[in-house]
């Protein structure tokens, strides 16, 4: 009998090794607790809410990693899904290349997602897996912005920043993970792309065209500042409520 073609593998990296400074002293970010839950175990329990994703890869900050798998070791999580956790780096994308080093053989798709984003719902995640399954080397969920965009020069002796240009905002979108990437793709990316990124799709851009973009989530935003946290809380009382009924 002819060998059947075994569905791609899919892993999710989760770089959860930055120190959250914007959010107040005290824990780091994704130690914190909403609804007495580390917002990285919502992050981890997001992912793994996918049935395509086998393997969740949690970066923990450099000293951290004995703590963060011992939190995870504490927490349900999916059964179906393997978890491995890793220490992180200086910057957010070494970070997310010792997360890639640690993938094991055989991983075909590669969901990058920020610990920081622990509400993103199911469907964003399977909707970037698919569209990488039908061929994109990388995928982000995004969303059109509501305010406009202003870019700035540098301010001149203490004075106000002088404008210097308005993209049109119509033709930007706010970016959010999981990002999604044909793993081979990312990994190049990875090992010949340098200077300072803010995201991952952006290193696969600059390897060549065929980043695309899907619809994003508003309840997939970062909880950067402390509103952030309120708001996030009051997601999951939602959350609850509708579960009620
Ligand atoms: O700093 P920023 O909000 O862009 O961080 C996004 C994600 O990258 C967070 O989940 C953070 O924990 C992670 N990160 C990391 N290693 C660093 C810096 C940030 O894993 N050195």
């Amino acid at each position: 009998m002819p060998d059947q073609p075994r569905p791609p593998r899919t892993a999710a990296v989760i770089p959860a090794a930055g120190r959250g400074v914007r959010l107040g002293p005290g824990t780091p970010k994704a130690l914190r607790t909403l609804n007495g839950t580390p917002i990285l175990v919502h992050a981890v329990r997001a992912m793994a809410a996918s049935r395509s994703v086998s393997l969740v890869v949690v970066v923990a900050p450099p000293e951290g990693a004995p703590e963060v798998k011992r939190l995870l070791d504490a927490h349900t999580l999916p059964e179906r899904t393997e978890y491995l956790v890793v220490p992180g780096g200086e910057t957010r994308q070494e970070s997310v290349r010792l997360g890639l080093d640690a993938l094991p053989e055989g991983v075909d798709i590669v969901l990058v997602h920020d610990a920081a984003r622990p509400l993103v719902p199911v469907e964003t995640v399977d909707a970037v897996i698919e569209a990488v399954r039908e061929g994109a080397p990388a995928v982000v969920p995004a969303l059109p912005l509501a305010d406009t965009v202003k870019e700035v020069g540098p301010a001149e002796d203490g004075g106000p920043e002088p404008v210097v240009a308005t993209p049109v905002r119509s033709r930007l979108r706010a970016v959010q993970t999981p990002q999604g990437f044909d793993h081979a793709t990312l990994a190049r990316a990875h090992r010949t792309v340098t200077g300072e990124v803010t995201d991952d799709a952006s290193m696969v851009e600059q390897l060549g065209p065929g980043v695309v973009v899907v619809p994003g989530h508003e309840e997939a935003f970062k909880v950067t500042r402390p509103l952030d946290l309120v708001l996030a809380e009051a997601v999951l009382a939602r959350r609850r409520a509708n579960d009620g009924f």
